[in-house]
């Protein structure tokens, strides 16, 4: 396998793979403004904290897709998922992460994408790892995924789209047990800095939304 030369090149590699696979891919299409938001949050929460780097980018854009090979019909099922649904599910952080470690040569943001669902009590997936054995990165992208999630449009999943009100309460409501409440409290600041439009219209999944990103 080729080593790549640069991180710019590697992270061409991981966004063209990422565009190649969404486009024949149903489901990570339905994914791709979730992925580039994710994206982008995780990139300026990382830039606050000081630990903004291409591993952090490729890591947050490429979180999911470990769902490739998990049928629309589960990934989008409205009701309640059963217990081998949700463990098929839950195989996918550690799909992404053999596809980052093994296809695009990237152990360290292979990590990142691993642990962006444990908890910080140790709680959540794969490994169950707890606190700070849990990396800085995926411990950032699971508040970012977990944000971009309840404020987008659920209505495919019986669920209300929250307003950023209430989704900085759910988020801390779980600090210290789902997330890290230090990196809660600076990505609601760095999110009122970012000044995002109203909820309505950010929670159409769009590419105008994506692009506020890179105009600030
Ligand atoms: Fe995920
Ligand atoms: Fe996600």
């Amino acid at each position: 396998m080729l080593k790549s030369k640069s991180t710019e090149v590697m992270f061409q590699r991981a966004e063209e793979l990422f565009n190649r696979i969404s486009q024949d891919n149903e489901v990570l299409h339905i994914f791709k403004y979730h992925s580039l938001r994710v994206m982008h949050f995780s990139y300026r929460l990382a830039s606050v904290v000081g630990y903004a780097d291409e591993d952090m980018k490729v890591a947050g854009l490429l979180h999911d897709i470990g769902k490739i090979g998990v049928a629309k019909e589960i990934l989008l099922k409205p009701s309640r998922l059963d217990e081998l649904e949700y463990q098929i599910i839950q195989a996918h952080s550690t799909i992404g992460n053999n596809i980052l470690r093994k296809t695009l040569d990237l152990p360290r943001a292979a990590i990142f994408v691993r642990d962006h669902h444990e908890h910080w009590n140790g709680n959540g997936y794969p490994r169950g790892l707890k606190g700070e054995d849990i990396s800085l990165q995926g411990r950032i992208i699971s508040i970012c995924d977990a944000f971009d999630t309840m404020t987008i449009d659920r209505r495919n999943y019986n669920r209300r789209t929250l307003t950023y009100e209430e989704a900085f309460a759910e988020l801390k409501r779980c600090s210290w047990t789902q997330f890290d409440g230090d990196l809660v409290l600076k990505f609601e600041s760095m999110v009122n800095d970012l000044k995002l439009p109203d909820i309505q219209r950010w929670s159409e999944n769009s590419e105008e939304m994506v692009s506020i990103f890179k105009n600030k």
